[in-house]
This record gives C-alpha cells, structure tokens and sequence, in this order.
C-alpha cells in the first residue's frame, strides 16, 4: 500500500515508517518540522535502505495538502501530527485546538475531495480519564479529560466517529496509546523531546547522562502498590507495528474501530527507576516530590481486542524499553543534531 504518515519525522511517526517500509509498503511522510528533525530522514535511511520522500508542509494548509494528494495516490493516512504538551496545552488552548482539531478538519477534506477514505488515528488512553476500573477497555465512556490537549484527542474521535456516520464507505482506525517510551535498537532514531523533559522516560536518561541532577518522583503517597502512580509503558517498536497490523486490518469496504495498544502490565515510576538501574547499570538518583496536578493514580490497558482482531501483541519488556532508550540517549546526548 502506498501510505501519507503526517508527523513521520516525529517519535511514533519516525519508528512506524521504519516498520511500514519492513512490511513493504511505500511511505510519504509528511510533517512541519516544528518538533522534529529532518535529519530523522537520514537516520531511517540508514536502518532501513531507503529514502523516504519528504513533505515540508502544514496539516492546516489546504493548498499544500491539495498538491500532496494531487502528487499520487494514497490507500491510507497514518495521522501523528499534531502538538502534544499536556502542560502547554493549558496556556494555549487556541493553538492546540488549531493545530490538532482544525488541522484534522483540514486534512480529512483535502482526504475527501481526492478519495482518500482511509485513516489510522493517533488517539491517546487520556481519553478515559480517571478508570472507574482497571484495566481499561475500548468500550469503556470516554472519561473526564481535564486538559486542552486531551480533549482536541476526544474531539478528533468524534469527529471521525460522526464522519464515518454519515458516510459509511470510510475506513477509521482509532488507536489509543498508552506511554510510548524505547528508540529503536540501532540507536539512530528515539525521543528528542526540546528543553526539560516533561515525561518520565526522557527525564531519566537525562540524569543518568548526567544533564539534569535528580529525578523528581511526582508522589508516593497514591493508592497503589508502592505509592507512586503506575503506568503501561509500550515499546515505540511495538507501537509502531500495532500500526502495521492495523493497516493489514483496514477493510476494503467502510468500517470503524477502536484499539488499545499497550502491553496490559502495570508499571509503577520507583519499578521504573530500578529496572532502569538494572538494564543499563547505571544509577538513577531521585527523591520524591509533591504530586503533580491532573496526574491518574493508574491507567494500564486491556489490549486484548488489538490482539484478537489484529494479531498483534507486544513483545518487548520493561528493560528492553529501559536499555533501548538508553542507548537512544548515549549516542546522541543533544538528541538530533541542528541542520
Ligand atoms: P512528536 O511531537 O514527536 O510528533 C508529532 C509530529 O507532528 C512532529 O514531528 C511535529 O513536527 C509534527 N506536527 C505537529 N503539528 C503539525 C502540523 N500542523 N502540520 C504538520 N506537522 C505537524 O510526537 P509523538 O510522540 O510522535 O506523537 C505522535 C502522535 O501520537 C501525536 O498526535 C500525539 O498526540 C499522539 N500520542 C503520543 C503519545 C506519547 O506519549 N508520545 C501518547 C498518546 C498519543
Ligand atoms: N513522573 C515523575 N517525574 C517526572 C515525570 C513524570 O514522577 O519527572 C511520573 C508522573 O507523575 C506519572 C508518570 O511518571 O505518574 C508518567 O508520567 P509521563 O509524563 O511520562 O506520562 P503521563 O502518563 O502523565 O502522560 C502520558 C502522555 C500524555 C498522555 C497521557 C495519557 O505524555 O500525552 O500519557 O495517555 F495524555
């Protein structure tokens, strides 16, 4: 299949077109540079032999998108684009709404006017909100999603939910990520997250290289084994073949699912730290901080359905993760290089 990745230089877009191009398919990928690199470009092309062409270019802009659709024909659309700073989005709630719910609206028309009716959404386990239960299950209500950014995820579900309504030749896949962390193995491609790290994965590779003194563990005080907050972390590699076993999925006639891709193993952030310091040898040294607003106590996934209807399950585990992300981090300590 001929596939157009929006946000392929990004972290899950730049992974998935490696396994996309190792499943055979071809690959345009699509992005605006602004969280990305264009050397990760280069990077694919080394692990995988192949250049992937570029499209510098805007979601937003109609007239851009009308001429990479003109350029060829596409069997489906894998949509990474979009910003995804839950802190950020609190200050700026136009522009997230913007870039990710108004950039969605024009994608999927400029997708309409070429007959381009396939798309594979990256939509987020934020959408639960607070689990009434655990694990959590696709048809679980969405829950109450207390930030801009969550909510331009829940937006964009329904609006391909009520698209594939009112016209049912659509094929939408809306896939729910848990906490993507990992590189690949070669160490070439991986998280390059700008300033201080927000989430958990890159904050700990960067104490252990040494840029920042301590981690901070936002809390150990909550209702779960060890009093820190549990989650379900995923391999990147895993994540991006959930989306090959996805595309292998899409009907040719009009359908619309939703899946979880997780592992399904609860992970707590002080089980983290240690299996880190297991993989890697190397001391992670932290105290415990105040919690950190809006955090769940635990959110873990039921991902049985994406293994009964998509074949697919992960395979990679918690140390895996820890040393891949690791090796990410020690072969290029200022993530991508400035072009
Ligand atoms: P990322 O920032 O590395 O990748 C997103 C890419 O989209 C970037 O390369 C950015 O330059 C590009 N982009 C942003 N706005 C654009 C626009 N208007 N036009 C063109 N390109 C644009 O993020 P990621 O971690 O790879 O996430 C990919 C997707 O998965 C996002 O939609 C994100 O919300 C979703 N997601 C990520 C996580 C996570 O923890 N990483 C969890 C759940 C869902
Ligand atoms: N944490 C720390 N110290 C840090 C950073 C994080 O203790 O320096 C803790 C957090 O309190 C949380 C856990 O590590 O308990 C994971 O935090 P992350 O920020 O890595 O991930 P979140 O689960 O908070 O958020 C992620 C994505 C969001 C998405 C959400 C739900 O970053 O985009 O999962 O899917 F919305």
């Amino acid at each position: 299949m001929r596939i157009l990745v929006t946000g392929g230089t990004g972290f899950i877009g730049s992974h998935t077109i490696v396994e996309l191009l190792g499943a055979g398919h071809e690959v345009v990928a699509l992005d605006n540079l602004c969280n990305s690199s264009k050397t990760v470009l280069d990077r694919i092309e080394t692990i995988t032999g192949k250049r992937v062409p570029f499209a510098k270019g805007d979601i937003r802009d109609a007239a851009f998108l009308d001429e990479v659709f003109g350029s060829a024909h596409f069997d489906c659309v894998i949509h990474f684009a979009g910003l995804k700073a839950v802190g950020e989005s609190v200050g700026k709630p136009l522009e997230y709404y913007d870039n990710n719910v108004n950039g969605t609206l024009v994608l999927l028309n400029a997708m309409r006017m070429h007959g381009v009716r396939s798309i594979i959404f990256s939509s987020s386990a934020t959408v639960y909100g607070e689990a009434k239960t655990l694990p959590l299950t696709e048809d679980m209500p969405h829950g109450e999603v207390t930030n801009p950014y969550g909510r331009t995820k829940l937006i964009i579900e329904d609006i391909l939910s009520d698209l594939y309504r009112a016209d049912p030749s659509w094929n939408v896949i809306l896939l729910r990520y848990f906490n993507p962390i990992g590189a690949h193995q070669s160490g070439l491609i991986g998280e390059s997250p700008l300033g201080i790290p927000n989430n958990l994965m890159p904050y700990i590779t960067q104490v252990a290289i040494g840029k920042l003194p301590e981690l901070g563990v936002f809390g150990d005080d909550y209702d779960t084994p060890d009093g820190s907050c549990q989650r379900d972390y995923i391999h990147v590699v895993d994540l991006a073949k959930g989306h090959v076993a996805a595309l292998k999925a899409l009907k040719s006639s009009g359908n619309l699912q939703v899946y979880n891709l997780g592992t399904g193993t609860p992970t707590s952030v002080l089980e983290l730290v240690k299996a880190f310091e297991k993989a890697t040898g190397v001391e992670v040294p932290y105290s415990i901080k105040p919690r950190r607003a809006g955090d769940l106590a635990a959110c873990w996934a039921d991902a049985s359905k994406a293994e009964r209807d998509l074949g697919w399950k992960t395979q990679y585990g918690i140390e895996d993760m820890c040393a891949d992300s690791w090796r990410w981090q020690r072969q290029n300590p200022e993530g991508y290089p400035e072009e």
